[in-house]
């Protein structure tokens, strides 16, 4: 685990390998230490350095600031227009470039501004880099990841204890965030359903949170018809994982998360093609966000009562496979025309939304990377987000705005609920156009949620086909900092 730590030091004694210096743009403004400012300044003066956003140069054995080997300017943009998010992101990127380098002990100076919190620069700073430091090798010939061992922040007198009493939450919710890259990461052979409940188990153990498995057997018995049936087609046979934490004292709540935890989503039978097929190993994500989530309210004692929902399984096709044209009873009784396999997620949740009511939870959240609709709708950055509160709608994307990761509400309006009906059964699983479809896929949803209080993430950012800022391609392991941010609130 990598040492951390904020302290009020000036930064121009900084001794080892890399120190980031995010800089404003705009030449009078550097509130910052004189030896460093004065390398700053230089390299403005004389070279093309504009301190524009995300602009980086590195520079070894800066002039005056003898200890650390490189010095990494960074460039926030303009003051006015500064946010957490742009702090986050700018020193994030600096932190990549080191990471990269192969650099272990880095410190960053907490840049100076009126107009932000102490507390809000130094977290957003912290976070940036620690975000940064993941790096995936696990499945690289030479297995060697790359990680920072020491990061210091240097405040310049600015106070820090605020900054010090989030450090719990920050770094629980960047292990969790690193939890659900991984898991969303690894290969869909290396991370079967039950290989995954499995990793449950052993976490759950290891957190003091209840974990109970539903193999087949106790699925059947349960009428977990959906689950069942999307796992039909496939040699790995599905799970429903249920973990429990609650509070030593009274819960303040009680909050329900599902979680869709497709470990390969080939399509079925209505078949993927190549393309399509490609990152499918990510339509685990949900039920990663929610495991990751559980195992950070147990770290940090939380005062509130979480149940996990995982409903994880396989859609393959095969001679055993389920079948468009047919009708599948769910759990909670109603009936649903299969028209596409490929819309598997809301026949596992139909059964997972009926299945958690009977927590009797405050809220119910369910995550899913439900809809290629969404993607297109909100692009990779933005998530997607329906419901039944709009309380809780409202929080939970307030939370997103919060922690930098983005949540944008969908209408479920009701006038596309035709869509969704089907001429032989209660509802059919795909409404034929694709127009909407991810609004129809919660319309869906919400035939089963049976909750007043209930809440549909459309995991659209749960995947970054290129490498930006502090996020590495693949998973970005967003849903957990905005959950524990709503959760602890
Ligand atoms: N897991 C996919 C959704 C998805 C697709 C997420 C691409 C991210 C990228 C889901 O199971 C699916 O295939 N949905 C179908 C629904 C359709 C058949 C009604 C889709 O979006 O095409
Ligand atoms: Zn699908
Ligand atoms: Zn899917």
């Amino acid at each position: 685990m990598v040492s951390v730590d904020i302290n009020s030091q000036p930064g121009k004694d900084f001794s080892g390998d890399a120190l980031i210096v995010p800089v404003f743009s705009g030449r009078e403004r550097h509130r910052l230490p004189l030896a460093i400012s004065k390398v700053a300044r230089q390299v403005m003066d004389e070279s093309d350095f504009k301190a524009d956003y995300l602009e980086l140069v590195p520079l070894h054995h800066p002039n005056g600031v003898k200890d650390t080997r490189w010095m990494v300017l960074v460039g926030l943009g303009e003051e006015e227009a500064v946010t957490p998010n742009k702090i986050r992101k700018a020193v994030g990127a600096a932190a990549r470039s080191c990471l990269k380098k192969g650099w272990k002990k880095v410190g960053v100076i907490s840049p100076s501004t009126s107009n932000m919190e102490h507390d809000e620069v130094q977290a957003a700073v912290l976070e940036g880099v620690l975000l940064a430091n993941f790096d995936t090798a696990a499945f690289k010939g030479k297995p060697e990841p790359k990680a920072f061992e020491k990061v210091e922040v240097f405040t310049n007198g600015d106070d820090t204890r605020k900054a010090r009493r989030r450090l719990p939450q920050i770094q629980a919710g960047v292990a969790a965030c690193h939890r659900v890259r991984e898991l969303t990461n690894t290969p869909p052979s290396n991370l079967s359903p039950e290989v995954f409940a499995e990793l449950a188990k052993k976490l759950g153990k290891e957190h003091k949170v209840a974990v109970e498995v539903l193999d087949p057997e106790a699925l059947a018995k349960g009428n977990f018809n959906g689950v069942l049936a999307v796992g039909q087609g496939s040699a790995k046979t599905p799970r429903v994982v249920t973990l429990e934490y609650k509070p030593k004292e009274k819960a303040k709540r009680h909050i329900v998360l599902v979680g869709k935890g497709v470990c390969f989503d080939s399509g079925g039978l209505s078949l993927k093609d190549a393309k399509g097929m490609e990152t499918m190993k990510d339509d685990m994500t949900g039920a990663a966000i929610v495991l990751a989530t559980v195992m950070a309210c147990a770290e940090l004692d939380a005062s509130v009562q979480v149940t996990g929902i995982l409903g994880l399984v396989e859609n393959m096709p095969s001679g055993s496979a389920y079948k468009p044209g047919d009708v599948i009873r769910s759990r909670s009784g109603k009936t649903i025309e299969v028209l596409n396999t490929d819309a598997e997620g809301r026949l596992v949740l139909a059964d997972l939304l009926d299945y958690a009511a009977e927590f009797q939870g405050d809220h119910v959240v369910d995550l899913a990377t439900l809809t290629g609709a969404c993607l297109v709708a909100l692009g990779e950055g933005v998530s997607g987000i329906m419901g039944t509160d709009q309380k809780l709608v409202d929080r939970l994307m307030d939370a997103g705005a919060a922690v930098g990761e983005h949540l944008w509400q969908l209408p479920l309006v009701e006038e596309y609920r035709e869509s969704i009906k089907s001429q032989i059964a209660d509802l059919k699983n795909s409404a034929g156009s694709r127009w909407g479809g991810a609004i129809t896929a919660g319309l869906f949803l919400k035939e089963f949620a049976k909750n007043d209080s209930w809440a549909h993430v459309d995991l659209s950012s749960c995947w970054a086909s290129t490498e930006k800022d502090f996020r590495t391609q693949g998973g970005t392991g967003e849903g957990p900092r905005w959950l524990l941010e709503w959760i602890l609130a």
